[in-house]
């Protein structure tokens, strides 16, 4: 089975997790697109759905599915947040970021009851930080400040360029974006995440702890693992 079919099948799971008129967060990346298309299938018209999106890429796609999509509110609450991730470690803490919108998606992760993750078999790790480079948001002016205190910890950040233009990759929000190569990964991520937080100039990170509820796994064999956060009922 090839990669796209598993983040397809387990996206497909994610997205049936939504129901009629909840208030839904999406995330960003190639498995939440899978998920945003089979939402726009179940749910054409958007049936009462009340959509934010966490970048301008998910949110193009959704209206162009029929999805209705809207600005963000005062007093925001989301049902259920579906969103894919670069790892998953068997705590359930994430590593997020690889397609640019970490800080959005976080923001909407904090104001949502359940976080559903969609992931192909690869994302599965035993450390964060093993498989995909721990990426940060950070203010430009503060940049080569930043990496100067990031090298000194041994995380080796890497400015992420355009493979083409070799400018540096600008976010939604207009920042930038360093990815961190711990050489061990990550032995404690809430920790590191503090650390991080604590630096001027780092406006998020790519760490996500505590926040995922439910990650369906697609599997080579065409079946799908779902995966709870303890307490989290299976229903
Ligand atoms: C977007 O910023 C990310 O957090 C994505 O959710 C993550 O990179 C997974 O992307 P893919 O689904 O494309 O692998």
């Amino acid at each position: 089975m090839e990669i796209d079919e598993e983040k397809a099948l387990a996206a497909r799971a994610a997205a049936n997790r939504v129901r009629a008129g909840q208030r839904v967060a999406l995330g960003t990346g190639s498995t939440t697109s899978f998920a945003i298309r089979a939402l726009a299938e179940r749910f054409p018209g958007g049936d009462n759905l009340s959509i934010v999106a966490s970048s301008a890429a998910t949110e193009r796609l959704a209206t162009s599915l029929g999805l209705p999509v809207r600005a963000l509110e005062a007093n925001d609450h989301f049902d259920v947040m579906v969103d894919g991730a670069d790892e998953v470690a068997p705590t359930l803490s994430l590593t997020k970021g690889g397609g640019a919108a970490l800080f959005r998606e976080k923001f909407l992760a904090r104001l949502t009851s359940e976080v559903v993750i969609a992931v192909d078999h690869t994302k599965l790790v035993p450390r964060l930080g093993t498989r995909a480079p721990i990426p940060i948001e950070i203010v430009p002016f503060a940049r080569i400040r930043l990496i100067h205190q990031l090298s000194d910890r041994a995380l080796s950040p890497r400015l992420r360029a355009d493979p083409t233009t070799g400018a540096p990759v600008l976010t939604d929000n207009g920042n930038e974006l360093l990815d961190l190569f711990p050489e061990r990964g990550v032995e404690d991520p809430a920790r590191l995440e503090h650390e991080l937080r604590a630096l001027p100039g780092v406006i998020e990170t790519g760490l996500f702890v505590g926040l995922a509820r439910r990650i369906y796994v697609g599997l080579p064999d065409g079946t799908v693992q779902e995966i709870l956060h303890p307490g989290v009922t299976s229903s």
